[in-house]
């Protein structure tokens, strides 16, 4: 009987933690302008650092579908959060065309405009802020999500100082 309390102490406890985590993570967005609806719901664990450096744990890694977009979060995720942008991202993918590139950056106009920009490669994809109100669903399942090519990050960034074109 003790065991079972126990046991159920400790998932509680690790339910509770989890969703604080979540929390920290969604009041941390909001307070730099950022939507919600950038990560998973599925946020694990989470730290910053004062000067904006983050590092976040998922459950385990997820795919989603945003807005006709695949996109993949690997399971550790970080980056530098600072007011309206995400630099120095890593772990977070978008399947363009047959491969997978990274995204290394994301960011909004402040003041705010209707849109979001992800920074893949040496392009700059543009989005509507609307299809990012709320966290995103994992869908590990989705014939469509299944991995193609991962290109690293560092690869991507090679070309990160040319100017950057619009597509959208
Ligand atoms: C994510 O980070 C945790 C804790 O640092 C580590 O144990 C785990 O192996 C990492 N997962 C991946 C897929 O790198």
């Amino acid at each position: 009987m003790l065991r079972l309390a126990m046991k159920l102490y400790t998932v509680l406890l690790a339910v509770l933690v989890a969703t604080a985590a979540a929390d920290s993570v969604t009041d941390e967005l909001e307070k730099n302008g950022l939507p919600v609806g950038l990560l998973p719901n599925s946020v694990k664990s989470y730290s910053i650092s004062k000067d904006g450096v983050f590092t976040l744990s998922l459950d385990g890694p997820c795919y989603a579908k945003i807005d006709d977009q695949l996109a993949y979060y690997s399971q550790n995720i970080t980056g530098k959060l600072k007011y309206g942008a995400i630099s120095n991202l890593d772990g977070i993918e978008t399947k363009q065309l047959f491969v997978w590139l990274p995204v290394t950056g994301i960011y909004v106009d402040v003041p705010a405009t209707p849109y979001i920009y992800f920074e893949v490669g040496v392009l700059t994809k543009r989005l509507s802020l609307a299809v990012f109100e709320t966290p995103i669903k994992c869908n590990g399942h989705h014939t469509e999500t299944l991995p193609g090519v991962h290109i690293p990050s560092w690869v991507a960034n090679v070309g990160g100082s040319r100017p950057r074109k619009a597509l959208e």
